[in-house]
C-alpha cells in the first residue's frame, strides 16, 4: 500500500540522505554532462537544502510503501519564465526520488498525484518540471503523466 504525507522535522535525516542520493542518481544518469563533472555534495549542503525545504511552504512530500518511507517529492510555487504571462504562478516539481528497491511500483505516480492536488488546491492551473534527456526513467515517467517538453536549453563550450 502506497501512502503520501507531508514531510516533518522528524524526516530530516532521511531527507538529507535522500537528497545526497538524488544528486548521485542524477550524476549517474548524466554521465558525460560537464555540469556534473567534479561535483560533490557536502553533507552541509544537503543539510542546508533540507532545512530550507522544511521551512518553505512546500510541497515537501514523503511516500511510504507498506509503512516504510521509500521516496520524496520537493516542489514550490514560482513564476513562469515568461514573467509577464497572465497565467501568473505555476507549480514546479524540483526533485523526486524513489529508492531503487521500490521503483516501478507507482510511488512516483502517487507523489505526483499528491503534488498535483496540493498545487490545484492553491489555485494553480499549471505544473512544470525538467529532466535530462538521457535520464530515461525520468523522461518516461513524466511522459506517462502527460508532461510535454516546452523549452530546450543549448550550451557550447567557450574555453
Ligand atoms: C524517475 C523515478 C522517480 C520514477 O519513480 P517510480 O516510482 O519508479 O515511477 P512509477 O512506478 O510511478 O512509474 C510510473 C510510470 O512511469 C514510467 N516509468 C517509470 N520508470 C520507468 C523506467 N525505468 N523505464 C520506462 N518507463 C518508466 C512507466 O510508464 C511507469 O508506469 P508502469 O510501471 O505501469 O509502466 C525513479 O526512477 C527515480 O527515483 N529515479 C532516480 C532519481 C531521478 O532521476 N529523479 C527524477 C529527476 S527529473
Amino acid at each position: 500500500l502506497i501512502s503520501v504525507r507531508p514531510a516533518t522535522a522528524a524526516d530530516r535525516e532521511l531527507l538529507i540522505a535522500w537528497m545526497a542520493a538524488t544528486l548521485e542518481d542524477l550524476k549517474g544518469a548524466a554521465a558525460g554532462d560537464p555540469w556534473f563533472e567534479g561535483v560533490t555534495f557536502p553533507a552541509e549542503a544537503a543539510e542546508a537544502h533540507v532545512e530550507e525545504a522544511l521551512a518553505d511552504e512546500g510541497p515537501l512530500l514523503i511516500a511510504t510503501l507498506d509503512g516504510a518511507p521509500v521516496g520524496y517529492l520537493e516542489g514550490r510555487i514560482e513564476l513562469p519564465y515568461v514573467r509577464e504571462s497572465p497565467i501568473g504562478r505555476v507549480g514546479h516539481v524540483a526533485l523526486v526520488r524513489v529508492v531503487p528497491e521500490a521503483r516501478r511500483r507507482g510511488v512516483a505516480t502517487a507523489l505526483l498525484a499528491a503534488a498535483e492536488a496540493w498545487f490545484k488546491a492553491r489555485g494553480l492551473a499549471w505544473l512544470q518540471l525538467s529532466w535530462h534527456p538521457w535520464n530515461e526513467p525520468a523522461r518516461a515517467t513524466w511522459a506517462a503523466h502527460g508532461f510535454e517538453p516546452f523549452r530546450v536549453f543549448g550550451r557550447k563550450r567557450l574555453a
